[in-house]
């Protein structure tokens, strides 16, 4: 947006882009405004392109970048996240691995994982851990999960990209009869090389219902992936969850940001 202006704008109101007002961003939301400054796509509906300005005046100018504003801070997620804390989502440290501080690095500030399950998204404030490793958390209902989706910094804006999250699986807990049921037709259609529980199970039975690879080089730092078809298709329905952490892009740990659970709540069936 901002770049598809200066290309309009230039070289008219090349000065006059100093005099926009000043760009007040809600706390926790400046990466996804610098990053839809900086990369137009995803974040900007190309086919708004009639929106931009009919002159090139700093008021129109102001209207459109408020405007690119207003969209990024809604975010390229628009599916409901039932993992978050704030609506009743929860860590389970009996599924979570345990993590030690270091002592020689007794300073460094560290976050439990909780802060997985937060909107709010800041540099540094994400949960560390030696991979594999995987974090547990119930939600608030039960649903068919449809997607997964992990939040990460911005490649520019990270000390070390190694950090970020490589393969994961996202597990789910079966439980109840008809689930159990549909759990078996599920686990005999599949193949048998698949493993059949993350690490930590605290006696539960688990499904894997996700396994995909958080890109780095990709164009969004958030990014959305789908539910196995035959989870979906199986109706089963979740409020138990493991999100496991294979390894990451390097680093000796990961740096986990944020998880987002996505569905449709289940009706009693
Ligand atoms: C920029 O703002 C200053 C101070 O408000 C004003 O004097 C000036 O005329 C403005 N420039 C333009 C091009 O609007
Ligand atoms: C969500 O997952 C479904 C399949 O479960 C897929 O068709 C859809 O494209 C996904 N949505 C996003 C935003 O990735």
């Amino acid at each position: 947006m901002f770049f598809t202006l200066l290309a309009i704008c230039l070289p008219r109101s090349w000065f006059d882009l100093t005099n926009v007002s000043d760009i007040r961003v809600p706390g926790g939301h400046a990466f996804e405004v610098i990053h839809s400054l900086l990369h137009p796509s995803p974040y900007v509906d190309r086919s708004q392109a009639h929106d931009l300005p009919g002159t090139c005046s700093p008021q129109d100018i102001d209207i459109a970048i408020q405007a690119s504003i207003r969209k990024a801070l809604r975010g390229p997620v628009l599916l409901r996240d039932f993992a978050l804390r704030a609506d009743g989502g929860k860590i389970l440290p009996g599924l979570t691995t345990a993590v030690h501080t270091d002592p020689s690095a007794p300073d460094q500030q560290t976050f439990g994982p909780e802060v997985i399950i937060d909107d709010l998204t800041a540099i540094g404030r994400c949960w560390s851990a030696v991979v594999p490793s995987q974090v547990g958390l119930s939600i608030p209902a039960l649903i068919h999960p449809t997607n997964v989706t992990i939040d990460h910094i911005p490649r520019e804006l990270a000390a070390d990209i190694g950090r970020a999250p490589r393969r994961m699986t996202l597990w789910g807990v079966v439980d109840g009869k008809p689930n159990h049921a549909r759990y078996k037709s599920v686990i005999a259609a599949r193949a048998r090389r698949t493993p059949t529980a993350p690490l930590l199970t605290s006696g539960h039975v688990f499904l894997s219902i996700a396994s995909f690879k958080y890109d780095i080089a990709a164009e969004s730092h958030i990014q959305t992936f789908p539910v196995s078809q035959d989870v979906v298709e199986s109706r089963m329905n979740f409020g138990v969850f493991v999100l496991e952490i294979m390894d990451d892009w390097g680093a000796p740990e990961v740096c986990l940001y944020r998880v987002r659970i996505h569905g449709i709540p289940a009706t009693l069936d």
